[in-house]
């Protein structure tokens, strides 16, 4: 096949929602359509559960389990389609930010009877400021839940979606009958079963189609006319450049579970996703159809022997083809590498590849080199963008507590940063050491992997912060800088790659500074 048919075909994306509105079902029917698995079940096991949040035996099992689930690959309909796992747990909400920057598109998951819900609105906010074009899933319609049109209103008004709805429920929860797809004008009808276990049926008829009222009685064909007449006159129709564009998101209805919708979906999903998308360095614009390889680290993954340091770290191909044991030039640190066992991943399996094209993940094996957000290439000096950092949630010091061990502790420390476990400040004024992080259980979790992986022992101690600020001097105001600087020292660190942060402890103390200093940017992010 040739080069740019292969990148053509290619689909990789995520899908994200707020946990529990169906994003392991949904991933799972779509595998299954995919033929990559047998049965449902076999996503379901990588899920941390709610109240496992101090149970090291889950958290070890997860960061196992998530190897093989990290990247869901499978062939549909001639073609490539790779789902990038994005965990639901919010302590984990930055692995999924990052997993964001290698897609080239996302399905957000809705669930009816809940709405708009919180890290739904944290994840979109992500993927809009990316510019990742969007398409809608709302879920569970076997179940009773808010009305249509009021999610459709939630969406807009919440994630300023500008929605296109090309689906449409008839009745929801017990008066669930099915679904018109506007998308290729057509319905879809629940059959005389019992809607739980239904997964086949559709009868596909004409909206004006003198059957349909036998089929779903007069009151619901009424409803459905008003409802259709309403979508056309109130919501734009369909506009590829537009949903590419981030200026319309398509919205689907359907219920996971019963395998209702998702097939439409899908195949909708593969006309309109786009294939792998250039991407900017902060050099230049790099495109996939180029003939050298290029690619960047979004994930790192430790190794669960703790005996066997190597990592596995999972690269996105930006551009031209990867080859088994050919030398590649990792930017950052100016240096070659070849990788003799590259990784491809499939629904369950991993194996070992020769070549893979733009839009694919490889997973390479790695010594403790490699960061997240390096890149790769055949030599040019390329630094892709869009792998911030984002301020922490919380914040802690970090000590030692075992003298004897202090190397081990720094070595382990470093390399649990790069991996992207959490963040790690120095204070400028004392050197002293605080580890940021987007979720309490990750404090346990490096303990924990210290004196594991790395026979260190540490301690934490509370400090007071409240969010983490990139500062930027837009101005070039050294006057200002340097004022600021004195008024704050004790608030300022470094971050690893040697940025200055503000560490500020309350939102009122932040508001003051900014105030103060009109001619400096604070960031939440450390890419601006
Ligand atoms: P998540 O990955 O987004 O966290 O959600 P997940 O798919 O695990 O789904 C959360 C719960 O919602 C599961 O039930 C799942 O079976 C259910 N669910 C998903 N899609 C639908 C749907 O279309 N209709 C209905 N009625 N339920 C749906 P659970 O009881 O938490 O888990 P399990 O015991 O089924 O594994």
């Amino acid at each position: 096949m040739e080069f740019k048919e292969e990148i053509h075909k290619r689909r990789t994306f995520g899908i994200i929602s707020h946990p529990d509105a169906g994003k392991t079902t949904l991933t799972e029917k779509l595998l299954l359509f995919g033929g990559a698995i047998q049965e449902a079940g076999a996503v379901k096991s990588h899920k941390i559960k709610r109240g496992a949040t101090s149970d090291f035996m889950e958290i070890e099992r997860q960061r196992g389990i998530s190897v093989s689930t990290s990247v869901l690959a499978f062939n549909y309909k001639e073609k490539k389609i790779n789902i990038l796992d994005t965990p639901g747990h919010k302590d984990f909400a930055e692995d999924t930010y990052r997993t964001l920057t290698a897609v080239d598109s996302v399905i957000v998951v809705i669930d009816v009877a809940k709405g708009v819900e919180e890290q739904t609105e944290k994840l979109v906010e992500v993927c809009t400021m990316r510019k990742i074009p969007i398409i809608v899933f709302i879920n569970k319609l076997d179940r009773e839940g808010k009305d249509a049109f009021d999610l459709l209103d939630d969406l807009e008004k919440k994630l300023k979606f500008n929605v296109c709805p090309l689906s449409f429920p008839i009745g929801m929860g017990y008066d669930f009958q099915g679904i018109y797809n506007i998308w290729e004008d057509n319905l879809m009808l629940f059959g005389e079963e019992n809607k739980q276990k239904i997964s086949k049926t559709n009868n596909l008829l004409d909206l004006n189609d003198p059957k349909l009222v036998e089929f779903i009685g007069e009151n619901a064909y009424n409803k459905l006319r008003d409802d259709v007449n309403i979508i056309k006159e109130v919501y734009p129709s369909f506009n590829k450049s537009g949903y590419l564009n981030c200026k319309q998101q398509p919205v689907f209805f359907g219920s996971a579970l019963n395998n209702f919708g998702v097939k439409e979906l899908l195949d909708c999903f593969i006309k309109i996703a786009p294939s792998p998308l250039p991407k900017e360095s902060s050099e230049r614009l790099i495109k996939p159809q180029e003939s050298k390889f290029s690619g960047f680290v979004f994930k790192i993954h430790a190794n669960m022997d703790p005996k066997h340091r190597d990592r596995l770290a999972f690269i996105k191909i930006v551009s031209g083809i990867f080859k088994r044991n050919k030398p590649y030039h990792h930017v950052r640190m100016n240096k070659k590498f070849k990788f003799s066992s590259p990784n491809a991943f499939f629904a369950e399996k991993k194996e070992i590849i020769d070549v893979s094209f733009p839009g694919d993940i490889i997973g390479v094996h790695d010594s403790g080199n490699f960061k997240i957000g390096d890149s790769f290439s055949e030599g040019e000096d390329i630094n892709f963008k869009g792998i911030p950092n984002f301020s922490p949630e919380h914040f802690k010091y970090i000590n030692n507590q075992d003298p004897m061990k202090s190397k081990q502790l720094s070595k382990g420390i470093d390399q649990l940063m790069d991996e992207g476990v959490a963040q790690l400040f120095i204070l400028e004024m004392n050197g002293r050491k605080v580890i940021g992080t987007v979720g309490a259980l990750q404090f346990e979790v490096i303990q924990y992997r210290l004196e594991h992986e790395y026979g260190a022992k540490c301690s934490y101690e509370n400090i007071n912060i409240f969010k983490a600020c990139w500062v930027e001097n837009k101005l070039n105001s050294n006057q200002e800088f340097n004022d600021f600087k004195k008024l704050k020292q004790k608030f300022l660190a470094k971050d690893k790659s040697g940025m200055l942060v503000f560490l500020s402890d309350s939102s009122f103390s932040l508001e003051m500074t900014k105030q103060k200093f009109p001619s400096l940017n604070f960031h939440y992010k450390s890419e601006f």
